[in-house]
């Protein structure tokens, strides 16, 4: 009977680890991983966010040893979030001199010049109403919000940023941060664009880390329906004629179709935001031991690979990198 069906057989490409090595078609790399850095104002300030476990608001102070760790287990990017004292209605401390963020990058780049160091370029954390740009009647005015957000970006340039990375998705942000860069002699420094930002439910533990939960109302008149597909490429190609250096998709895990359609209609390196409400709920399954945390963390960065990205932003870099080690 088996002598006449006639089928392939998969399995011999299955058959042993050094067999299954030899064929893989994606894996994760140390150098695809950017790693998330929630900076605080004050000294000796190392506080667990709670709906993060393992990840941590961090004081200047702390920078120079997080650098060594990092550089040890051979991660070479982060990107970083401030968190202010004050706020105020236009985000003042996004933009100033000695804002969070400007300090943390010179920090980091006299401690570790080496690391590369991306801002997140965006003004929810430091307003007073949790939104990402000026407030007229209740909704973020695009145009008023371009000129902070290139402000903001020009700052952390100046504080010595390697790459700029705008996430307030007002219209224009691209061509509005690469002309202020390229007018202040910043022509070398890319954007790394938040191109394509789904308005998700699951960033929100990131606004218990930084603090920037919206005050009224939502973010769904900037950030994008999650219901919608073709909006994605409509986002990134502007932001591509605007001049972008690499697309991020975010959130990741929901959204690998859309990783997928970016990859496939534009040459920039693409970028998977695995976001904190994705993070949270790998660790929470984990900590009540329902799920084993080092197959599933790496088997959705592979697929996160699969899908078309080339980098990975994640919480999880630094136990990837030592998964990887080993
Ligand atoms: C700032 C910003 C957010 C995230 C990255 N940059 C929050 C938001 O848009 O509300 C979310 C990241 C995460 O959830 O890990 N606008």
């Amino acid at each position: 009977m088996t002598e006449t069906l006639q089928f392939k057989r998969h399995r011999r490409l299955r058959s042993s680890k050094a067999m299954r090595d030899l064929v893989r078609e994606n894996q994760v790399n140390k150098d695809d991983l950017i790693y998330p850095l929630f900076v605080v104002e004050g000294e000796h300030v190392k506080n667990e966010v709670p709906s993060m476990p393992g990840v941590f608001q961090l004081s200047l102070d702390y920078l120079a040893a997080e650098m060594a760790e990092l550089q040890a287990l051979g991660i070479k990017a982060v990107i970083l979030f401030g968190v202010p004292n004050e706020k105020d209605e236009l985000g003042t401390g996004a933009f100033v001199d000695q804002g969070i963020v400007q300090k943390a990058i010179r920090e980091i780049k006299d401690k570790a010049p080496e690391m590369l160091v991306i801002a997140d370029t965006c003004l929810c954390e430091f307003t007073s109403h949790g939104h990402c740009g000026v407030i007229h009647h209740e909704d973020v005015a695009n145009d008023e919000s371009l000129e902070l957000l290139a402000k903001t970006a020009l700052s952390q340039a100046k504080a010595g940023a390697d790459i700029i990375a705008p996430s307030n998705m007002m219209d224009g942000f691209v061509a509005a941060i690469r002309r202020a860069l390229d007018e202040a002699g910043f022509k070398n420094i890319p954007i790394m664009s938040y191109a394509v930002k789904y308005a998700s439910a699951f960033y929100g533990p990131f606004r218990d880390a930084a603090d920037s939960a919206p005050q009224f109302g939502d973010r769904k008149t900037y950030q994008m329906d999650p219901a919608n597909r073709l909006e994605a490429l409509r986002e990134a190609e502007s932001d591509m004629e605007e001049g972008a250096d690499f697309l991020i998709v975010k959130p990741a895990m929901s959204y690998l179709d859309i990783v997928r359609d970016v990859r496939n209609q534009f040459n920039a390196p693409i970028v998977a935001y695995n976001v904190s409400g994705e993070y949270s709920m790998v660790k929470a399954a984990a900590q009540n031991g329902w799920i084993n945390e080092r197959e599933l963390v790496m088997e959705k960065l592979t697929a996160m690979k699969r899908a078309g990205a080339d980098l990975i932003i994640t919480y999880f870099s630094k136990d990837v990198a030592k998964w990887l080690a080993e």
